[in-house]
């Protein structure tokens, strides 16, 4: 059982440091490396996804991402910028199918952005397609307009495309994910505009034939969106393209009351995953002992279960989470009224000390 952990830019290092101390606190042996990865490896290696990384992210079984990024690379060329390295992981590996679970522990229904009878109880699951898309579509670039009414002009483009094999393997894995659940489905187009989710659709619903237990429902993006923040408890499984999936997921984790609470896996179809937090680098915040582990922490619970089928630890570190918010412990991005606010190390500590 390999582990990859990448801990990345900004508050990466601190939260991925300490979260993984709860490993040793699972009886299990894991072999563990670690590799330079975003603007970190960028500073050694002049490539923020360096060989040697790809390597040993192909070799591992699971790999624990903490977050890349700094804005002092804005200016850099594309393939150099530290999203690259999450953006080649996932490509390289097939991490095809993202769960982004929003789930609002009841401890934190006042940090949430929306009235507690909107969101108390919120559990629902963000299934995005992670490999196709306008994200990795070709040909992408910049060019002088051929044609239209800005014909001449300098322009940049990129392309929206899904082949059918891609929708279809997206959504086995989300009729699959929603059997488990309640048995709805809820499929994210624009197919009201745009070929590709007219596509999208008809694909979806030719697979639907397989999962006739589950009730499959459209609906298209603008009005996912809206949905989301006026009764986000009538979802419960929704399946998105890539890049509407990344929207959706940023907007459903401000339910959650933070985005510092939001894990997700990155799986290919053998469940071999990248784990990480939702959230990103924060480099205003990093190096201060105050950014959230928690969603690092609950990566880690998703890759016991996902990828190690280790049911019972995923369990164990979830439970020891909620154990620390119901006894008021906070960091300072979910603190509230009368919880206890502490860093990122305690924090992790904490966890450690109620898995015990
Ligand atoms: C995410 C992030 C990434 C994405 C960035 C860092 C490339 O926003 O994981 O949601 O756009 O997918
Ligand atoms: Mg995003």
């Amino acid at each position: 059982m390999k582990i990859l952990i990448l801990p990345g830019d900004g508050i990466g290092p601190e939260i991925v440091n300490e979260s993984i101390k709860i490993l040793d606190t699972l009886e299990i042996k894991f072999e563990l490396e670690k590799a330079l990865v975003g603007g970190a490896a960028f500073e050694k290696f002049g490539n923020p996804l360096p060989e040697s990384t790809l390597k040993l992210a192909k070799e591992a079984d699971a790999i624990l991402f903490g977050a890349v990024g700094n804005w002092k690379y804005d200016n850099l060329d594309r393939e150099l910028r530290p999203e690259q390295a999450i953006l080649g992981l996932r490509k390289n590996l097939n991490l095809f199918a993202n769960f982004r679970p929003a789930i609002l522990f009841p401890e934190l229904v006042n940090s949430s952005s929306l009235k507690s009878e909107i969101v108390s109880g919120l559990n629902i699951l963000i299934i995005r397609e992670l490999n196709g898309d306008i994200y990795f579509g070709k040909p992408k670039g910049k060019r002088l307009s051929p044609d239209g009414a800005f014909k001449g002009y300098k322009e940049a483009f990129d392309t929206m495309r899904y082949s059918e094999p891609e929708i279809r393997r997206i959504s086995h894995v989300a009729f699959k994910a929603a059997r488990k659940r309640k048995k709805v489905l809820t499929s994210v187009d624009k197919s009201n505009v745009l070929e590709t989710f007219q596509f999208w659709k008809e694909i979806v619903e030719d697979v639907h034939k397989e999962y006739q237990d589950v009730k499959l429902e459209h609906m298209y993006v603008d009005n996912a969106a809206m949905q989301l923040i006026r009764s986000p408890k009538n979802f419960d499984v929704l399946l998105t393209g890539n890049m509407f999936g990344d929207i959706l997921s940023d907007a459903a984790s401000m339910l959650t009351g933070s985005i510092g609470m939001l894990p997700s896996a990155s799986l290919d179809i053998n469940s071999k995953g990248l784990f990480e937090p939702c959230h990103g680098s924060a480099p205003d915040i990093a190096g201060k002992n105050i950014a959230n582990p928690l969603a690092t922490i609950l990566s880690i619970s998703m890759m016991m279960k996902y990828t190690f089928n280790l049911i019972e630890e995923s369990e164990r570190i979830e439970k020891a989470v909620k154990k620390v918010l119901a006894n008021g412990f906070r960091t300072k991005d979910i603190s509230e009224g009368n919880s206890v606010t502490i860093g990122t190390i305690e924090m992790a500590k904490m966890v450690i000390k109620e898995m015990k």
